[in-house]
């Protein structure tokens, strides 16, 4: 059994996509388990973003995540972090297949509505920064 962070970025929750999102991850079969609608603090999406902070889209990634609303997911299940990075598709939307999140919702990496973890190490680092209160279950 896998836990993975899935975020939906501003775009997604202010193109009401958080139901469609949440309702393919559990029609998979996966469960939620945490869920949150915050405004992020510009620290933790900093912490989150850290590995990227000498690349040039550093600063407007951290400057989107905190333009609104961001909702943050716990998805829990067997294989859960390679299930759902499959099931977001490619980050550059427009490698993206159909049938994916990206693929059927996004066109800009700029705005690719989702981020999940890479890998497990990832997801672990990445729960505890999100979800410092802990898990729901
Ligand atoms: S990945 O999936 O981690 O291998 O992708 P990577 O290309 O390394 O990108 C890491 C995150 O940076 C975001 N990104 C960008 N944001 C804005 N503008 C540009 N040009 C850009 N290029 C990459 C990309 O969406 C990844 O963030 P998340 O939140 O995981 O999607």
């Amino acid at each position: 059994m896998e836990t993975t962070l899935v975020l939906i970025k501003p775009g997604g929750v202010s193109r009401n996509l958080i139901g469609e999102i949440c309702r393919r991850i559990e029609l998979r079969g996966l469960e939620l388990a945490a869920l949150k609608l915050i405004n992020a603090d510009r620290a933790v999406v900093e912490e989150h973003y850290a590995e990227h902070k000498e690349r040039p889209f550093f600063g407007s990634v951290c400057d989107y995540l905190v333009s609104g609303p961001v909702v943050a997911l716990v998805v829990k299940g067997e294989n859960s972090v390679k299930a759902i990075r499959a099931m977001m598709g490619a980050t550059n939307p427009i490698e993206a297949t159909p049938g994916t999140v990206r693929g059927d919702m996004a066109l800009s990496i700029e705005d690719n509505l989702v981020h999940s973890s890479s890998d497990v190490e990832a997801a672990a680092r990445e729960i505890g920064l999100w979800f410092p209160e802990g898990l729901a279950r």
